[in-house]
């Protein structure tokens, strides 16, 4: 059965930043694109940089260790379209932004 985890309250990420959230032994980066709520695996693949920590440009995040983008809203590479960031599907649940993990 999976998992439900809260991560951080949708007021405290406005439209179009970013936050950077250690829950179940994880990092996670979420991410508000225009109101809507993205997240992905927080630790970049190429060097363990950490992309709740990127700029986010629209629905693009860059990670700011050496500058790779992924689309935050299904965690594709921008120029390597053989590299996917784990994403997860996002619910709203009484104010707060959770994933669904399997167990
Ligand atoms: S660690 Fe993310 S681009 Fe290098």
């Amino acid at each position: 059965m999976p998992k439900t985890i809260s991560l951080i309250s949708c007021d405290d990420i406005a439209a179009g930043s970013t936050a950077e959230i250690v829950a179940d032994g994880r990092i996670f980066a979420v991410y508000n694109v225009d109101g809507t709520f993205h997240v992905l695996d927080g630790i970049c693949p190429h060097a363990g940089g950490p992309l709740g920590k990127g700029m986010l440009n629209g629905q693009i995040v860059t990670c700011p260790w050496h500058g790779w983008q992924f689309d935050v809203t299904d965690g594709k590479h921008c120029l390597n379209d053989t590299l996917c960031q784990p994403h997860y599907d996002v619910d709203i649940h009484e104010g707060r932004v959770c994933v669904s993990l399997p167990d």
